[in-house]
């Protein structure tokens, strides 16, 4: 098999990248070990910058996005059972996010991919990406399970979008690369739930007890957040158990009130910031969680994915029109300039609203103090809502 670019993985990232280089006039093949439904239903992030959401409508997977995804204009800080709303396009000259899971994203992409792009093979495992150097980079891949045969894709470029247990990482070589890492020593259980949000926007909410994050997924269904020590067994924690401890941590003042219903799924995510230095090896590109690895809070991850891909699609594109390869050979430090300052904000979202376990009085102080200064000061808070509705691609 040959193309132009192979693809590895059809995440976000993956599925992306098909669809522009699609719509660029490029071919590609993308690889993906999983099968459809298993992508389509994986659980994962809920938000999208705006950004994010310009990408998908200028490469028309944006309509069902605009039916059914939930503009929202702010989110609120709970802490000291008061609350604060963060006003977004007030803030930024008018931006805001879009809540519309990860899940649908997947759908609508695979969807377009099947009926318009390239070949999309499903059940289908890189083992190994070669001679990543040369100008005739492969990905040797197996169909089929463990017995099926092994076939070599031969490319241009390859783009691992493997996310961070994939193959094509390995293919940097060790001498030439960095990496810079942190794990925190907690983690979220997420919980769906069949009962409407019981606020119209997100709730980040510090609480001495631990962070709770209240999101949703639609007018019906929420998403709901608790911090756990890491590790933690999500079977450990029972329905009500977990609804006594979110109305605890969301408790106000006021006479707010958070609704409770069945409870139709519960996993833990552990938490870890992850860099990998560079993003290119020769004609190798590293896309999205493949890459890099940020803490959830912020909602961070598919959109640093989805800035990537927007990158090397440019980059190629301007390659094949002007025959000039600098986008591509910048691609690395591009990508990174990005990559950090998400990394520094998920880390400071991460930090303001996580008590850690052994938390001295201090440590607590110095949170509220952080908090009550983005409460009081337009510059803070402006702060974290550019850093929320996300930076610039490219
Ligand atoms: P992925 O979505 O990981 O996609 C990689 C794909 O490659 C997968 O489909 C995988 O099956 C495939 N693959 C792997 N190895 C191979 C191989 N050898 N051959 C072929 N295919 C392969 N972000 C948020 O913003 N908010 C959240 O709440 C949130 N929750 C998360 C929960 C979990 C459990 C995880 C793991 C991540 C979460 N994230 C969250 C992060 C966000 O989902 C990721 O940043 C995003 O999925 C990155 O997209 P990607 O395409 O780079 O990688
Ligand atoms: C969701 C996840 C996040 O990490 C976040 O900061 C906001 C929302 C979500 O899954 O809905």
């Amino acid at each position: 098999m040959r193309t132009t670019v192979g693809i590895v993985g059809a995440g976000p990232a993956g599925l992306l990248l098909a669809r522009l280089l699609h719509n660029a006039g490029i071919d590609s093949v993308v690889l993906e070990s999983r099968d459809r439904a298993y992508v389509e239903h994986r659980q994962r992030a809920g938000i999208l910058e705006q950004g994010t959401v310009d990408v998908l409508r200028a490469a028309g997977a944006g309509e069902r996005m605009d039916r059914v995804g939930l503009r929202h204009d702010g989110i609120e800080l709970r802490f000291a059972r008061r609350r604060h709303r963060v006003d977004f396009p007030a803030l930024t000259g008018g931006r805001s996010v879009m809540v519309y899971a990860q899940t649908e994203v997947c759908k609508d992409l695979i969807a377009l991919q099947l009926e318009e792009g390239g070949p999309l093979l499903f059940e289908t495992e890189a083992l190994a990406v070669e001679d990543a150097g040369t100008d005739r980079p492969r990905v040797r891949f197996r169909r089929g399970g463990p017995e099926g045969v092994e076939e070599v894709l031969e490319c241009e470029y390859v783009v691992g979008c493997d996310g961070f247990w994939g193959v094509s990482r390995k293919a940097i070589p060790a001498e030439l690369t960095r990496v810079f890492e942190r794990t925190y020593p907690f983690g979220w259980l997420g919980i769906l739930a069949d009962v409407p949000p019981s606020h119209d926007e997100l709730v980040y909410a510090r609480h001495d007890r631990g962070f709770a994050l209240l999101s949703m997924r639609s007018q019906s269904v929420s998403r709901l957040y608790l911090q756990v020590p890491e590790g933690t067994d999500a079977e450990t924690w029972g329905d009500d158990e977990i609804w006594d401890e979110l109305e605890r941590r969301f408790e106000t003042d006021d006479d707010w009130k958070l609704e409770r219903g069945p409870i139709t799924q519960k996993s833990v995510t552990p938490m870890r910031s992850y860099v990998h230095e560079p993003m290119r090896h020769g004609r190798l590109f590293l896309a999205g969680d493949a890459a890099h690895i940020v803490p959830p809070t912020g909602a961070k991850g598919l959109n640093l994915a989805v800035g990537d891909v927007v990158t090397f699609a440019r980059a190629l594109t301007h390659q094949r029109q002007t025959g000039s390869s600098d986008l591509l050979d910048g691609y690395s430090e591009t990508c990174l300039r990005r990559v950090w300052q998400a990394e520094r904000f998920s880390y400071d979202m991460t930090t303001l609203l996580h008590p850690v376990p052994d938390a001295t009085p201090f440590e607590a102080r110095l949170q509220l103090a952080r908090l009550e200064r983005i409460a009081s000061s337009r510059a803070a808070e402006t702060d974290l809502a550019e850093g929320y509705t996300g930076f610039p691609f490219g």
